[in-house]
């Protein structure tokens, strides 16, 4: 195995989960490694404290004259429940038919690895960069980056730079080369109705009190019209509509059909916002998900029980210029005016963040669109990503610097699900495509 490869299995054996305070020590172990391994590489690097888990940062030394590039990423990862459903333990990592088997593989050690490690293969080669480079490394970005917004602003100075460099996004297709240039916010929310002060027996009272879990079910269906459009009042009054070159350009993006989107999400049929393509609906629509619901008997068989509580989480996918607040606020007095009498509705705010927008043609754009030309061999595909990275916009508010987002993750590389993988291949681009754009944004 190549000394490349040994370096991303390292950090991909840390089971940096940072949602589960359990995980926190491997969290931090797994930033004291890379700490450890920029010193090797000859940079400034030092683990930062914060309210929850640490940042990491190294830099070159910064010299009058060149261009200062931020390359940001995240080395926390998603939960790896239901681990029944994994071929090989999701912190052991292995490679099969070409691709390298791990949470985190893709999300989102792999892809800011095969920058770490063609800073790495430049310096070994030059002695030299062609850039002022900082590099910050988060182990929060999977719980919405609580404590980074704060810790940017305490840091403005050090952390100035020209551009911000992310590979944290898709690629619309394997060998499709491909800029985001959006990504969508986000805004989470979670919904209790709680009814009788306990679980009723459900012949002996059913029918004559109101059933928690029934008005859960009504409250998330009248989440959206017939449509498919958000019912929620004001839902869409501030949204920026899709701009005509967007729309055209995203109608023959590959890996967008009807057909593709089939195959890679499993689904029997298609759904969505109507007179909208499903790259439309993805890239450009704000949406309203339910991701989880409860209430009652779970259980094997049947229990008649008229629960006392029911539930669910809801995030909605926010674009231009939705505020978070605002959307949840919406959606609050919303489904509180649809609850009936007979049960109390409580929410709880969860974390959210703006959506995304900048302008794939700049000259770091073109730079960016360049040095994936060089790596892939073709034109890359401009696209807004429907996932959310929300630190990308308090960036650009508090540092005032756009991010080029130079995705690499594949749509089967499954992040946050079971098996999540990233090909060798991709990899190995990485790799190249990080020393090819430093040297284009030099
Ligand atoms: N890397 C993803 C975001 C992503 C994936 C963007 C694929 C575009 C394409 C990131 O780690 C992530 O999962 N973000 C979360 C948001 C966060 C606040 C929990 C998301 O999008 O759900
Ligand atoms: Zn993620």
């Amino acid at each position: 195995m190549s000394q490349a490869m040994e370096d991303l299995f390292s950090v991909l054996r840390f089971p940096s989960i940072s949602t589960d305070s359990k995980h926190a020590g491997d969290v931090r172990a797994c930033g004291e490694w890379y700490v450890e391994k920029f010193k090797g590489m000859g940079l400034e690097a030092q683990l930062h404290e914060t309210a929850k888990h640490p940042v990491v940062i190294a830099r070159n030394e910064r010299k009058e004259g060149r261009k200062t590039v931020l390359i940001y990423g995240h080395y926390d990862v998603q939960p790896v429940d239901p681990l029944n459903l994994w071929d090989s333990e999701p912190f052991e990592p292995v490679i099969k038919d070409g691709k390298i088997w791990a949470r985190g593989a893709t999300d989102n050690k792999g892809q800011h690895m095969a920058h770490l490690l063609g800073v790495e293969a430049m310096l070994k080669e030059k002695g030299e960069l062609p850039v002022n480079l900082i590099f910050l490394l988060e182990g929060e970005e999977e719980i919405g980056s609580p404590n980074l917004p704060a810790f940017l602003e305490e840091r403005k100075e050090e952390l100035a730079c020209d551009v911000i460099v992310v590979s944290d996004t898709g690629m619309v297709a394997e060998g499709e080369p491909t800029l985001g240039y959006g990504l969508r916010g986000i805004a989470c929310c979670e919904v209790k109705v709680y009814g009788p002060d306990k679980d009723l027996h459900s012949g002996v009272y059913g029918g004559s009190v109101a059933n928690p879990a029934t008005v859960a079910a009504r409250l998330m269906a009248s989440l959206h019209d017939e449509q498919g459009r958000v019912a929620v009042p004001g839902f869409y009054d501030e949204v920026v509509p899709l701009e005509d070159w967007e729309r055209e350009m995203w109608q023959s993006v590959p890996g967008m059909d009807d057909a593709d989107l089939l195959a890679v999400t499993g689904s029997p049929a298609l759904s969505g916002e109507e007179g909208y393509s499903p790259a439309e609906r993805i890239w450009g629509r704000p949406t309203c998900e339910v991701n989880g619901m409860w209430g009652g008997y779970q259980g094997e068989g049947s229990k008649t029980v008229l629960p006392a509580e029911a539930g669910f989480k809801l995030s909605c996918r926010l674009v231009p210029d939705q505020e978070p607040a605002t959307i949840l606020q919406r959606v609050e007095a919303h489904l509180m005016a649809q609850a009936p009498e007979g049960v109390r509705v409580e929410i709880e705010m969860g974390h959210s963040g703006k959506a995304y927008v900048c302008d794939p043609h700049s000259e770091e754009g073109k730079a960016a669109q360049d040095a994936l030309k060089d790596v892939f061999g073709k034109e890359p595909v401009l696209i807004r990503e429907g996932g959310s990275i929300p630190i990308i916009q308090s960036m650009k508010e508090i540092l005032g610097v756009d991010t080029l987002m130079l995705g690499l993750a594949l749509p089967d590389c499954q992040i946050h699900s079971p098996n999540e993988n990233f090909t060798v291949e991709n990899f190995e681009k990485g790799i190249e495509l990080c020393q090819v754009l430093l040297e284009k944004l030099g």
